[in-house]
């Protein structure tokens, strides 16, 4: 189908008009062609016999994320790994895989939650509003994300590498299914501290429903690795009188790093 110069102008401009009025995303995974005449489904005829209920296909295995984790040997392995991997929705309507962000070589290594819209955008995490939060808070007990070396480097991933629409809580079964991709990314890159950034961070790793206002404050352990819990700073821009906290789990993570 050909348009006209000027159909396709008053089509940008109509474009323009919803992203300015804030529909700048597709919600759906699926595009609906609203144009499509609808089939009505036909009455059956009364004496029409009922057919036999038929038996509804048995449902197909979720993916062996743990086989493919597993067979990667290395950060640039698992990297191309999940990106070329189809088995979640979410990647349909992301725009970038985030996998990581700063030094691999990172004494501290964070996880936090999933790319919101900047990160969808840019293919890095924690770049938007929290992002600069976190990165002051490290920036308070002298660490960087972009430091080369590792005592003052910083690595970044997140439970899921996709962005979920409209920023929703990831799902019990997208945490499941990308969880073997996590530990492996947290073997691979073998940090000395895990810094659990936010609830699904933390219960996704502690295998818990408990949240971090239960969960900090104490050293855990993920994969024999020395593991802190600490408040999502989106969650600290809402509300700040959690900063304190944050700030004594901040100490923690700083003693930890210089006495063990
Ligand atoms: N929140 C997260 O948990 N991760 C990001 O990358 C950005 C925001």
């Amino acid at each position: 189908m050909s348009i006209s110069p000027e159909e396709y102008a008053e089509a940008l401009a109509q474009l323009a008009w919803q992203v300015e009025l804030g529909a700048d995303e597709a919600i759906g995974a699926v595009p609906v062609n609203r144009f499509e005449e609808k089939a009505k489904p036909k009455a059956p005829p009364e004496s029409a016999a009922v057919p036999e209920p038929v038996a509804a296909p048995p449902a197909s295995p979720p993916p062996d994320t743990a086989a493919i984790a597993a067979a990667c040997d290395t950060l640039d392995e698992l990297r191309a790994a999940i990106e070329a991997f189809d088995g979640c929705e979410l990647k349909r309507g992301a725009r970038n895989t985030v996998f990581c962000d700063g030094n691999p070589q990172a004494h501290v290594m964070v996880v936090g939650e999933a790319p919101g819209r900047d990160e969808d955008r840019e293919g890095r995490p924690f770049i938007g509003r929290s992002g600069q939060l976190l990165d002051r808070m490290l920036a308070a007990i002298g660490l960087d994300r972009m430091a080369e070396d590792p005592a003052q480097a910083v690595y970044i991933t997140n439970v899921l590498p996709w962005r979920p629409p409209q920023n929703r809580d990831p799902l019990p079964e997208e945490k499941t299914l990308m969880k073997p991709f996590l530990l492996r990314h947290i073997e691979l890159a073998e940090p000395k501290v895990l810094l659990m950034v936010g609830n699904p961070s933390n219960q996704t790793l502690l295998d818990t429903s408990q949240g971090v206002t239960r969960l900090r404050g104490k050293w855990h352990e993920v994969l024999g690795i020395p593991a802190l819990s600490i408040f999502h700073p989106a969650y600290l821009l809402r509300a700040p009188e959690k900063k304190r906290d944050a700030w004594a789990d901040l100490l923690m993570l700083k003693a930890k790093l210089e006495n063990g």
